[in-house]
């Protein structure tokens, strides 16, 4: 059983930051972000919160669904830049949204998590008749937790949040949501916290990321990220359709997570599909972790790049490491 998307909304912080603008923080320009990224600008919040865009992005969606806020079971915020320890951002969505019958929660798998989100409402709705609606968010700000001192990290995210209203449906759906943990060390952001007063001699762990690493922002090893990317896109999209008698061929529109143009690139041509098919907006987006999936097929179905009708590929990769991909009919 499938899912159907009833509508889409996104929230764009009006923000802009350019290329030339990072260049004022750290060594960098313009043309060496573009060509190895792709990436020409992208949206930070101006001091909205996480919440705020994902409860606009949520009011978008009901709008243009038509329906009432009264109606929706379930809402799932996927994020990892949540403005609180507690409660979850799906909680504050609901009270800005009026959804007043809804279970909510978070959801966390890094770049992968729109997907996981997508997949867990299907679940949901798969096994629970009561549920007439699903509201998925994804709500980031990455600016957050980028480290702006690091100009091989800094120049590639950006801020934003999109969301579905989601029903059953007896369309093709297909899923596979996967983890290689033992990467986990290749992109972490730690939280900062300091030790309860009555620690003693601490326990000595080791996870395997550096204990000098800077805490609370984002560290990754990029060479290490780009050779999991180029191979996880193809794997996810693969093991998603394994078995069901659709080919990769039988996809009409790719809307992959957008880390990088080169990454997509590299991993259209290892899943053997050409670059038209792959939806990207990248270049005035930057990567906005798990709100870019559903902000580009916002985008892409505001602008009429997809259609109903059509069988659309969603790919996510990103820190866990994760990976996940879900290929239904539009
Ligand atoms: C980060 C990334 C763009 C770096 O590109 P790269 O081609 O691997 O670049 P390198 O790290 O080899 O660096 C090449 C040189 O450029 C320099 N450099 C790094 N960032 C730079 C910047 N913003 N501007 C100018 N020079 C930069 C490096 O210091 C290095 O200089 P050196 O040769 O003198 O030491 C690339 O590794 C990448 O995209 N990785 C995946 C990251 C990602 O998508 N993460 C999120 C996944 S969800």
């Amino acid at each position: 059983m499938g899912i159907k998307i009833l509508s889409t909304g996104s929230y764009k912080p009006l923000l802009t930051v350019t290329n030339d603008d990072l260049a004022s923080c750290v060594e960098t320009n313009d043309e060496w972000i573009r060509t190895r990224t792709g990436i020409s600008e992208r949206h930070m919040t101006n001091g909205e919160p996480t919440w705020y865009m994902g409860a606009r992005a949520a009011e978008r969606a009901i709008d243009e669904a038509g329906i009432d806020p009264l109606d929706i079971g379930m809402i799932i915020c996927s994020t990892i830049t949540n403005d609180y320890f507690t409660p979850s951002c799906a909680a504050v969505i609901q009270r800005e949204t009026g959804a007043a019958n809804a279970a909510a929660f978070d959801l966390g798998a890094a770049c992968s998590g729109f997907v996981y989100s997508l997949d867990t409402a299907r679940r949901f709705l798969m096994t629970d008749d009561r549920l007439k609606y699903v509201l998925v968010v994804a709500a980031e700000q990455l600016s957050y937790i980028t480290d702006f001192t690091d100009r091989s990290s800094c120049i590639l995210f950006g801020d934003g949040a999109a969301a579905f209203i989601v029903e059953r449906s007896d369309a093709f759906c297909t899923s596979w949501l996967g983890c290689d943990g033992s990467g986990m060390n290749h992109l972490y952001a730690k939280v900062a916290h300091d030790p309860h007063p009555f620690v003693k001699d601490p326990v000595h762990t080791d996870d395997g990321t550096a204990d000098d690493a800077p805490v609370g922002v984002l560290v990754q090893d990029g060479k290490e990220v780009y050779k999991f990317a180029t191979k996880a896109l193809p794997h996810a999209v693969k093991m998603a359709l394994e078995g069901t008698g659709t080919g990769v061929e039988d996809i009409d529109i790719f809307v992959p997570h957008q880390a990088n143009i080169r990454i997509i690139e590299t991993a259209a041509k290892n899943l053997g599909v050409g670059l038209e098919k792959f939806y990207t907006n990248i270049g005035h987006t930057g990567n906005t972790s798990s709100a870019s999936i559903p902000l580009a097929f916002d985008e892409a179905v505001h602008t009429g790049a997809v259609k109903r009708g059509q069988k659309v590929c969603f790919v996510g990769f990103g820190a866990g490491l994760t990976l996940a991909a879900m290929v239904f009919d539009y």
